[in-house]
């Protein structure tokens, strides 16, 4: 199984790790524009493997995608993140001609590859893959809903005053701090609603600092999150390398489902072998559904801007 991530800083290079450390892939290629970078990332991670124990072979290139030919999967993480104060959207304008060009290199040496999306505005940069690549749309996975749920549970898990294996939950809708949709209808400790629990006040809060989870990051950081989100990948990653059909909300073109069409937005699916293997369509209140048509619309808004 070999797995290519483009994009050798923050969030790359911590997929990258997180990915060797389970230890389920042969081979991780790191790529990157910088100069001798992805090639130094990937020194410094093998440096760990007889530390941490594992047998994935990493290596680095700069930009020459020979290299990545023959890809399972390949990890988009190329390009800015925000600075404190900045939304997603903001990256737009830098970010989606990298994002355009990376997906082209990779499919041209890997045309089976199944590409995750990662570099903001994500939900647009998924949909942009699909217009540039017209791959299948169970091989293109867009990054968010997996990053924004366990930060809802690391929350959920402080206001229960709970473990965190304790507790479970999931957020929906567009990966933005105003399009997401926390489902805290659906949140449970040990399988009972947290709503048992929590007061709506206390619910309310773990849900609006859930959607501010990333913003509060950047602004203690001073850019955006790494460990979180490098976690996430690798979630989808094995889940697709070792055919687990686990259930993650992750961004996928929709053609009807949720009653919306032709954008990519973050809801559940089933990730195995082929990608996107099944999309989950649950039950929503008449309030969850107002809430992601308005997520919808926001994330078509960013959309718009492609063609601008
Ligand atoms: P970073 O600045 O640490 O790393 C980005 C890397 O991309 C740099 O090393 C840069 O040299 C490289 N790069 C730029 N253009 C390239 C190209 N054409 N080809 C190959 N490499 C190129 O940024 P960080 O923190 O790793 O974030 C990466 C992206 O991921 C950002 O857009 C950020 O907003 C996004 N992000 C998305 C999350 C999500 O949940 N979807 C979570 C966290 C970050």
């Amino acid at each position: 199984m070999k797995v290519t991530v483009v994009g050798a800083g923050a969030v790359g290079a911590s997929c990258a790790e997180y990915i060797a450390i389970k230890d389920f892939a042969s081979e991780v290629v790191l790529v990157d524009i910088k100069e001798g970078y992805a090639e130094g990332k990937a020194m410094d991670l093998m440096q760990t493997a007889s530390l941490n124990g594992f047998d994935t072979k990493i290596t680095g290139t700069t930009g020459d995608y020979t290299k990545t030919a023959g890809s399972h999967i390949a990890v988009i993480t190329s390009g800015i993140p925000r600075k404190p104060g900045m939304t997603r959207e903001e990256l737009i304008g830098i970010n989606a001609g990298i994002v355009k060009t990376v997906s082209e290199n990779l499919v041209k040496h890997s045309p089976d590859v199944i590409l995750i999306v990662v570099s903001n505005p994500m939900d647009t940069m998924t949909y942009l893959a699909h217009k540039v690549t017209g791959l299948p749309k169970n091989r293109i996975i867009g990054m968010g809903g997996a990053l924004d749920s366990a930060r809802f549970k690391y929350r959920l898990a402080e206001a229960l005053e709970a473990p965190i294996s304790d507790v479970d939950g999931m957020v929906i809708g567009g990966h933005s701090d105003k399009g997401m949709v926390p489902l805290t209808r659906l949140a449970t400790r040990n399988s009972v609603l947290a709503s048992e629990f929590l007061s709506e006040d206390r619910l309310n809060q773990v849900l609006e600092d859930t959607k501010v989870g990333g913003a509060t990051l950047t602004k203690l950081l001073g850019t955006s999150a790494w460990y979180a989100p490098g976690a996430a990948v690798s979630g989808l990653v094995q889940a697709i390398a070792c055919d687990q059909k686990k259930m993650f909300p992750c961004s996928t073109l929709l053609e009807g489902e949720y009653g919306l069409n032709d954008l990519c937005i973050g809801v559940p699916v089933l990730l195995g072998k082929n990608g996107i293997e099944k999309i989950v369509e649950i039950e929503l209140t008449d309030a969850e559904k107002a809430k992601m048509q308005e997520s919808a619309a926001g994330v078509k808004a960013t959309n718009g801007l492609l063609d601008a």
